[in-house]
């Protein structure tokens, strides 16, 4: 291979690009023994790792990977258990549950966040806004006790680092199981209780959904929710922070955007590809697998680079430029068909909270927007990302004109 930094050193996490680039051009599959996994790096492999036409990949790696923090849950599940399992908490999170009842909180958590700040003329839009608001939506989307927010907010913090953990931190580990080990604790008699006194709320609906004559357990319940901390939470907090990262680095797409909001959505888009919150996701090959850049025996783990693919120049023009008005990029309004960046992943994984994430966005992005009319970034500040298995800005401390009283 040629002379690359190693994915888990301080140079890559601090900007992985330029290797990205030398690995699709000249070494698109890598034997990473720290790892020890096959690395892939160009949109045609991950696209079809993900789209797994043929079946040749399971998930069967997360069962070492994640199922020690979140216990069982679809992400390690293949085949047909993973498509009935699937069929019972997908549609919780898009048509009629999705507008009525999880928008108002939605909105209503992205109000209270703005509200403790509006006033002050600054903000950190990423410790006061992003890495509360997706977790407090799901806290209450679930129909759990506000004053739990914090305690929430504090295994989610666990559970990321656990997940992030490639190099084998052993302290990071213990801690993540100990999470494990006290969500369950808190969660297993609140599902009890939800069980006799159904409400409106997602946990209700996860307690009575029914998919041929399958349901799920308490445990299984447990383990979604904790999975949803991770899921949902720490991959729309880096989004959020993104965007505005973005925005603020191109005043005139940001002053776009705020002039039609409809353009959110597009600004979404375009973070997702430009700057995935979720940089590398695992699978296992089932059979030896024949890639562009060489073969995969049986039975590896394969890691596939989505922010190499991501700015794949065979795939998007000028791919290093941030440009919500590419056209070579579809918008987020039709997920399902083709969310063509693979910040979602694609195929039978695809994220099942695609839409509700970009309800959120949508949400917050535009009351944040009618918070700061004049959003700038603190003086001197320069943004920068950090992370290698999900990444995204540290801090993004903004000044604008207080809102009057
Ligand atoms: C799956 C990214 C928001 C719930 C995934 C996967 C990715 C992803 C890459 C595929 C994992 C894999 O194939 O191994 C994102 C990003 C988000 C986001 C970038 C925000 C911008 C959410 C939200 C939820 C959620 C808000 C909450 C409901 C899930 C679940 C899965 C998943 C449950 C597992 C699906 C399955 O295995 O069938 N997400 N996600 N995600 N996501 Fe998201």
């Amino acid at each position: 291979a040629p002379d690359l930094p190693d994915i888990l050193s301080t140079e890559f996490a601090e900007d992985p690009y330029p290797a990205y680039r030398v690995m699709r051009e000249r070494a698109p599959l890598i034997w990473h023994e720290a790892t020890q996994s096959y690395i892939v790096s160009r949109y045609e492999d991950v696209e079809r790792i993900f789209k797994d036409r043929d079946g040749q990949f399971t998930t069967d790696n997360y069962v070492w990977q994640i199922e020690p923090v979140h216990g069982r849950t679809i992400l390690t599940l293949s085949g047909r258990e993973h498509a009935v399992r699937r069929a019972l908490v997908a549609p919780a999170f898009r048509g009629r549950d999705l507008q009525e009842k999880f928008l108002p909180v939605i909105e209503a958590n992205a109000r209270a966040l703005i509200d403790r700040f509006r006033h002050a003329g600054s903000a950190d839009l990423v410790a006061d806004f992003a890495t509360r608001f997706p977790v407090n939506v799901i806290a209450d989307m679930l129909g759990l006790d506000k004053a739990d927010h914090d305690r929430f907010h504090r295994w989610y913090t666990s559970v990321i680092a656990f997940l992030g953990n490639l190099a084998g931190d052993p302290e990071v580990a213990a801690a993540g199981e100990r999470t494990r080990v006290e969500f369950a604790e808190y969660m297993i008699p609140v599902i009890r209780h939800r069980r006799d006194h159904l409400g409106d709320d997602l946990l209700s609906t996860l307690c009575a959904a029914e998919v041929e004559g399958v349901r799920m357990s308490d445990e299984d319940i447990k383990a979604f929710c904790s999975l949803l901390l991770a899921a949902g939470g720490e991959t729309t907090d880096k989004a959020l922070a993104g965007i505005f990262a973005n925005l603020l680095a191109h005043p005139e797409q940001l002053q776009a955007v705020r002039e039609d909001r409809s353009l959110i959505d597009r600004a979404f888009a375009e973070t997702l590809r430009y700057s995935p919150p979720v940089h590398m996701i695992m699978r296992q090959s089932a059979v030896e697998v024949e890639l562009s850049g060489g073969t995969v025996p049986p039975g590896a783990t394969v890691t596939c680079l989505i922010g190499a693919a991501n700015r794949d120049p065979a795939r998007y023009r000028e791919p290093d430029r941030f440009d919500i008005f590419r056209d070579d990029l579809a918008t987020t309004k039709a997920f399902s068909a083709a969310a063509d960046h693979l910040a979602f992943a694609l195929g039978r994984h695809f994220c099942v909270g695609a839409l509700l994430a970009r309800a959120e966005v949508e949400i917050g992005v535009g009351q944040l927007l009618d918070a700061m009319p004049d959003i700038r970034l603190a003086d001197d500040f320069q943004p920068a990302e950090q992370g290698v298995f999900t990444r995204g800005p540290q801090a993004l401390p903004v000044r604008f004109t207080p809102a009057t009283p």
